[in-house]
């Protein structure tokens, strides 16, 4: 029989999966709540909820969320909120109804807050939560907490990815859709069984193949639990979501920024000198923008920007590349690359070369 997940103890990789979703959360609401520009309300779902605790209290994703909410809502600084919506489901009612116990028993949140909770499958909760995310004047975050591969099958991935205002974050397990390759009880389907190691990023292929839009950013962070390669996946068409969410990538993993394990086998830092020898992630990031620029493929800070998100990398990391290009001679300037001067501003600047 499979155990009950929140009978036993978080173990240290959901506690890293709970991190990075805390640290989104913590970042997403600001942005939303105060940037977007026509949104006349926010809405967030947690499809996969749980109970809110595990045995041992330690709080999951909903009373995550709600502590965050009150935080924010309840700073001085905090100016005129858009009305906030959240949606608690989980299929199995004895949660649904410990999360509104606990919830009921913390401190009250500000009125413009409500919560609808559901006790159904994710399959049913789903058409409710597009009905939704498909309104132009809507901000969304979804987040999918699932257990197995089959709640990002093609059907639901193109859904999230054709919502205008929806960042969504995923736990897929991984390793189960590489194990089980073909077999018919997985709905998503790998494109190709890829390295163990590799599973998750894998996973992340798929899904770009599947979503079939270049300019959508689909970022995975890679969760190993004992000998299988989990992990979240991050998914929205605006880049202030994409760059959020690698921010807390890189302040999880500041190897590679990208999962809770040397994922590319970077040498131990075994000495201080090592500790000079930059990840092979950056490596491989500064020799593709390199050539990149050199071959006049990137010819300017946004396409710069976003190559940099798409590889997973922090704009700072494609700025200092530019700078030391500069001192080398080979581009005449390296200007400001970041998601205030190249989107907020559209402070556009060529990235030009010294022939
Ligand atoms: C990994 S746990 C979620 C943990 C939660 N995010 C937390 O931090 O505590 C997955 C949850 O999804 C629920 N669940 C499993 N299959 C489901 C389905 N098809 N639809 C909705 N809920 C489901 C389970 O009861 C379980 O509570």
């Amino acid at each position: 029989m499979t155990k009950e997940f929140h009978s036993e103890p978080f173990d240290e990789p959901t506690l890293t999966k709970l991190r990075l979703y805390e640290a989104y959360i913590k970042s997403w609401l600001p942005v939303f709540m105060t940037n977007s520009v026509g949104v006349s309300e926010i809405w967030l779902f947690d499809l996969f909820c749980g109970p809110g605790k595990d045995c041992n209290g330690v709080k999951g994703s909903p009373l995550i969320l709600i502590d965050a909410l009150r935080v924010y809502l309840n700073r001085s600084s905090t100016k005129n909120p858009p009305q906030v919506h959240v949606v608690f489901n989980d299929k199995k009612n004895w949660k649904i109804e410990q999360l509104k116990a606990e919830v009921e028993s913390a401190p009250t949140l500000p009125q413009i807050v409500s919560i609808d909770y559901y006790s159904t499958q994710y399959e049913t909760i789903f058409p409710m939560t597009a009905t939704v995310a498909s309104r132009r004047d809507t901000a969304c975050f979804i987040f999918i907490d699932q257990c197995g591969v089959n709640a990002i099958e093609d059907c639901y991935l193109k859904q999230l990815a054709s919502f205008p205002i929806t960042d969504w974050l995923a736990f897929v397990a991984s390793s189960q859709a590489r194990r089980f390759l073909k077999h018919k009880s997985i709905k998503f389907q790998l494109q190709e069984r890829g390295e163990w190691r590799d599973a998750h990023r894998t996973v992340a292929d798929t899904c770009r193949a599947i979503i079939a839009k270049p300019e959508y950013y689909i970022v995975p962070f890679s969760i190993k639990k004992g000998c299988n390669v989990h992990g979240l996946l991050f998914g929205a068409g605006h880049p202030k979501g994409a760059e959020i969410f690698i921010n807390a990538c890189w302040a999880e993993d500041k190897n590679a920024g990208e999962a809770n394990f040397d994922i590319d086998g970077t040498i131990k830092n075994s000495s201080k000198m090592l500790k000079l020898i930059p990840s092979k992630k950056l490596d491989a990031f500064e020799n593709e923008l390199r050539h990149k620029i050199l071959k006049e493929k990137i010819s300017n800070t946004l396409e710069a920007y976003q190559f940099a998100l798409r590889l997973g990398v922090k704009a700072s990391h494609a700025r200092q590349i530019l700078k030391i290009m500069k001192t080398e001679g080979l581009i005449a300037s390296a200007p400001p690359l970041s998601y205030s001067s190249v989107v907020s501003q559209g402070n556009i600047n060529p990235i030009i070369l010294r022939k």
